[in-house]
């Protein structure tokens, strides 16, 4: 009997990228394929049926693909929260740790209402720095952070324990142990 692909097999693994030593888990393969990106679109939206959502958060860059998809799906506004400098209008930021040195990302300071419930979406949890400062985003604007949605979970670094301290639900497709 032929085995059936799952969302894991469409990505595709490129050794020593960005530098050596890292195995890189390279989701365009995924979103290239239509039945790997509906699979993924499908299965990341799983865990939340019949749940409220009002709003989907989709972290830059790949989250804003993952996230402008669900958000279609569901019939609800998308809103990015991107690197430093880029969003137009007034924006509030959260920096967070990279392996070496910091980073910063904004939101508009009026893409969410008080009390709204979201879901933050990305491609891959690592540490979970990019995921908290998003979270941290949402609840400054009052938001309500349902859960964090990912492809990927690379397991070793941790980042699912750190959301999961923070009272964050976690929901990742696959997972990449030994990073
Ligand atoms: C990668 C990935 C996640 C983040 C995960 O993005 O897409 O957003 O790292 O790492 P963390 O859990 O340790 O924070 P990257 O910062 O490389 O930027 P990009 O998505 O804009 O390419
Ligand atoms: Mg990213």
């Amino acid at each position: 009997m032929q085995q059936s692909t799952s969302v894991k097999d469409y990505i595709r693994t490129i050794v020593d990228f960005p530098h050596e030593g890292i195995m890189f888990r390279d989701v365009t393969t995924l979103f290239a394929n239509p039945r790997g990106f509906r699979m993924a679109i499908d299965q990341l939206l799983h865990p939340y049926a019949g749940m409220q959502i009002d709003k989907v958060v989709g972290l830059e860059a790949r989250g804003f693909i993952l996230g402008g998809a669900i958000a279609h799906q569901l019939s609800k506004g998308f809103v990015p929260v991107r690197k430093k400098g880029k969003l137009p209008a007034a924006t509030i930021a959260e920096e967070y740790q990279l392996e070496y040195g910091s980073a910063v990302v904004e939101i508009h300071d009026d893409a969410l209402s008080a009390g709204e419930k979201v879901l933050i979406v990305d491609d891959l949890l690592a540490t979970g720095g990019t995921a908290e400062a998003g979270i941290k985003l949402c609840e400054r604007l009052g938001a309500e952070v349902i859960g964090c949605a990912f492809v990927v979970d690379l397991p070793d670094l941790g980042g699912r324990r750190r959301l999961e301290a923070l009272g964050i639900d976690v929901h990742a497709l696959c997972d990449f142990a030994g990073h």
